[in-house]
């Protein structure tokens, strides 16, 4: 870790200095064409026509230029392509062709809201994680979220987003738990899918990370993921699969680690014959920051653009086409597939325009995500909800939820607006890896929201961090809510799933000291609970965002009905885990060689390659998530799906019917005394002849329900959802037999199952 660079130190350095030598313009737009007429011009013609078109005009100087950034020393200090243009973020940007009126990439991390924006002194929305907007299980939203998010890229100038993550929970200690969308190729491939789908319609090109099993951050540079392709192809790059097919992406980033003993961004199987020929990927891919190892390697592998620098891609590529090591047919294919994702996506007929944030528009957004996400995993004798007119003292402990909501760091971390309201000790502040290491929070304060709701009531704070003072509060009070924070970011892993700073002894005596304490949790992912028996209520609330404090407040007093699901497991212990001892990155001889970094004298290997590669077997294979736990039949605290309601819900009728797309048709009935929302899921077993884990996830549907009324709903499952890869046809089959469907409210339950043979 010591040895990582904080290249946003760097960065940020970097706008100062750029800021000071006037060099940086608010609210210029950059790569705006000009209206000269082009042989391209034609709006009629197809994507692939059009870049044909621009191909034969370009020099192969042009050519280059669009292939790579213009290097780490541009990531500080803004750089220009030429009069009128410049990089927004010098992060991610590439210049476009003035000449021929092609215009700039200008990229913006957009994960969780967008990154790009606070370092430019502009607002961006912080939004929940991306595991809350999993535990949503609402496409729908996720178009909606899609949609704020691609506005706000717009508002600013940018025209590619570096989103969304989707790289499956197969190790819950992933620093970027927060950061993806769960255990799920299916659940994280759509609702990836719909967000992108959103950001593409506002003329976008859009992206998803990291390509691929980068299952892990700890020495995410030289860990060489170790699995089967039959395990890769239905499960990470099944992820992968979906969202590309439902958005229309333009372009996939490439990860840092190696996969089977080759680096990811030069991996001709994932690149060139998974992606490109089995997906149909008629985009590009880019490689993650500082990811490409090679030049003719990457290049013949099926890499298209180096970033953030041009080590590989910019002199050496240009020497390696005109010594035809990489052939001209592949370098026009690599141009082509950029140009021809910029008139498909439309960055070139409808370019962004600078305007103010709709911050409004943001809110509810934002609001929407945490109320649907949070997940009600405990609620002993009914606790919650909390009655505003009755309550008449309530502790609020820890969590800093006097001042804001937790947030994850990296590249990700949206600017905090008004600055981190929880200011980091100096070690940390001063520590150039602070991006990754200060825990930023979003100033939206849990402490107020309650205090509006129960407004007749006293509400004190104890930041518990003197667990005494913490105990007497919550004894003097009669309702005790304990914030417990677990801070994660890119570039680290966690050492463990226990809260941490003694947070559970805290809990531990909060419970003793009053019999009515609700946990409130801002997790990136799973944490162990080693106090479950003794609080009486649990709610998940990941990292919330800038509406937390009201979202929170919503679900704690009522006013909203809890409907979030687990999107991935939580385990009992790290013991049942598949790997319960983390892979680290083995101690690093200080005499290994490093990558050099060229132009970047005095960053030189200070964070890249850094030490031999070291694997990362995933022998549990097949077995992601709620598949491990299910074959290896081991108990759970909380399974995937789950998530309680103020209501309760019951299932009958399930009738499947067998077809191409199998309709799987059952009745779900608001059994309780006020109107909740169920996500039922359906989950289907396969024969054992598929050799498959006991079932997996292959449809759910969101129902709304009043208070003792029911619904028949369907939901269709598509062949291919039941279908397993077949490593030595090399292609996908459906294995004859029985396929048990099983519908309920948790993938561990499941009341209903009828079988069906295909
Ligand atoms: C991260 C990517 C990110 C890129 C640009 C990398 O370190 O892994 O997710 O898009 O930086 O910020």
């Amino acid at each position: 870790m010591k040895q990582i660079l904080n290249r946003y130190f760097a960065f940020l350095f970097g706008i100062l200095i750029a800021l000071i030598a006037g060099r940086y313009t608010c609210g210029q737009m950059p790569g705006m064409p000009q209206s000269r007429h082009h042989a391209w011009s034609d709006t009629s013609l197809s994507p692939d026509a059009r870049a044909d078109l621009v191909i034969k005009e370009m020099t192969l100087d042009e050519k280059i230029q669009l292939l790579h950034g213009l290097g780490w020393l541009a990531t500080v200090v803004p750089p220009e392509s030429g009069p009128g243009t410049r990089a927004i973020s010098s992060l991610g940007f590439i210049p476009g062709i003035q000449r021929l009126d092609i215009p700039d990439l200008q990229m913006s991390d957009s994960v969780v809201g967008i990154s790009g924006a606070g370092a430019k002194g502009r607002y961006a929305t912080a939004l929940p994680s991306g595991e809350a907007m999993a535990a949503t299980w609402d496409p729908a939203l996720s178009y909606e979220t899609g949609t704020m998010i691609g506005n706000e890229l717009r508002s600013i100038g940018f025209n590619m987003s570096l989103g969304s993550g989707i790289n499956l929970i197969r190790e819950p200690r992933n620093g970027r738990t927060f950061e993806y969308k769960g255990e799920d190729p299916l659940l994280a491939g759509t609702l990836a899918g719909q967000e992108l789908k959103a950001e593409k319609a506002l003329h976008l090109i859009t992206d998803l990370k990291h390509f691929a099993v980068n299952d892990q951050d700890e020495g995410r540079y030289t860990a060489n993921s170790i699995i089967g392709k039959r395990a890769m192809r239905e499960s990470d790059l099944l992820a992968f699969q979906i969202a590309l097919k439902d958005s229309g992406a333009g372009a996939v980033m490439c990860a840092y680690n190696e996969i089977n003993g080759v680096h990811a961004c030069e991996n001709e199987y994932t690149l060139s014959d998974v992606l490109k020929k089995d997906f149909g990927f008629k985009g590009f891919v880019i490689s993650d920051w500082g990811g490409t190892q090679s030049t003719v390697k990457a290049a013949l592998a099926g890499l298209d653009i180096e970033m953030p620098g041009n080590d590989s891609f910019g002199a050496p590529l240009k020497k390696a086409v005109e010594s035809g090591e990489v052939p001209t047919a592949r370098l026009n294919d690599m141009v082509h597939r950029i140009l021809r994702t910029e008139f498909d996506s439309g960055i070139v007929d409808n370019p962004a325009k600078a305007q103010s944030p709709d911050v409004m528009r943001g809110f509810e957004v934002a609001q929407k995500i945490e109320e649907k996400a949070a997940v009600l995993l405990k609620n002993e004798r009914s606790q919650l909800p909390l009655n505003a007119a009755s309550i008449k003292s309530i502790a609020v402990i820890g969590g800093h939820a006097d001042v804001g909501v937790m947030s994850g760091g990296g590249s990700s971390q949206v600017s905090p607006a008004g600055g981190n309201p929880v200011p980091p000790p100096p070690e940390i502040a001063n520590n150039p890896l602070s991006v990754f290491l200060e825990s930023v929070y979003q100033r939206s304060a849990p402490l107020k929201g309650l205090r509006e709701k129960a407004a007749g009531a006293q509400v004190k704070f104890d930041p518990g961090t003197d667990v005494a003072s913490a105990a007497a509060l919550a004894k003097a009070s009669q309702v005790a809510i304990v914030f417990a924070v677990q801070h994660e970011s890119e570039g680290m892993d966690l050492k463990d799933l226990s809260l941490p700073d003694k947070q559970d002894a805290l809990i531990e005596a909060v419970a003793a000291a009053n019999p009515h304490t609700l946990v409130v949790l801002e997790t990136g992912g799973a944490v162990l609970m080693p106090w479950i028996d003794k609080v009486s209520a649990v709610v998940e609330a990941w990292y919330p965002g800038i509406r937390g404090s009201e979202a929170i407040a919503n679900v704690l007093f009522g006013s909203v009905n809890p409907s979030g699901k687990l999107p991935l497991t939580f385990p009992r212990s790290e013991a049942d885990l598949p790997h319960p001892v983390h892979v680290n990155q083995p101690a690093v001889d200080a005499n290994h060689p490093v990558q050099h970094l060229a132009g970047f004298p005095g960053l030189v290997g200070v964070f890249m390659k850094i030490g031999p590669s070291f694997d990362v077997n995933y022998d549990e294979g097949l077995k992601v998530g709620y598949k491990w736990y299910d074959a290896e039949k081991k108990p759970v605290l909380f399974p995937f799906g789950f998530g309680l309601s103020y209501t309760t819900f019951a299932y009958s009728g399930l009738s499947v019917t067998a077809g191409n797309s199998t309709s799987v048709t059952f009745t779900v009935k608001n059994t309780g005394k006020r109107a909740g929302t169920e996500t039922a899921q359906v989950y289907a077993s396969l024969p054992d002849a598929a050799g498959e884990p006991p079932k997996r996830l292959v449809g759910w549907t969101r129902v709304d329900l009043g208070a003792g009324e029911s619904k028949q709903v369907s939901v269709a499952v598509g062949r291919e959802r039941l279908e397993v890869f077949d490593e030595a046809a090399d292609g996908w089959k459906l294995v004859p037999g029985k396929y048990v469907f099983r519908v309920g409210g948790s993938s561990r339950d499941l009341a209903l199952e009828e079988g069906v043979s295909f």
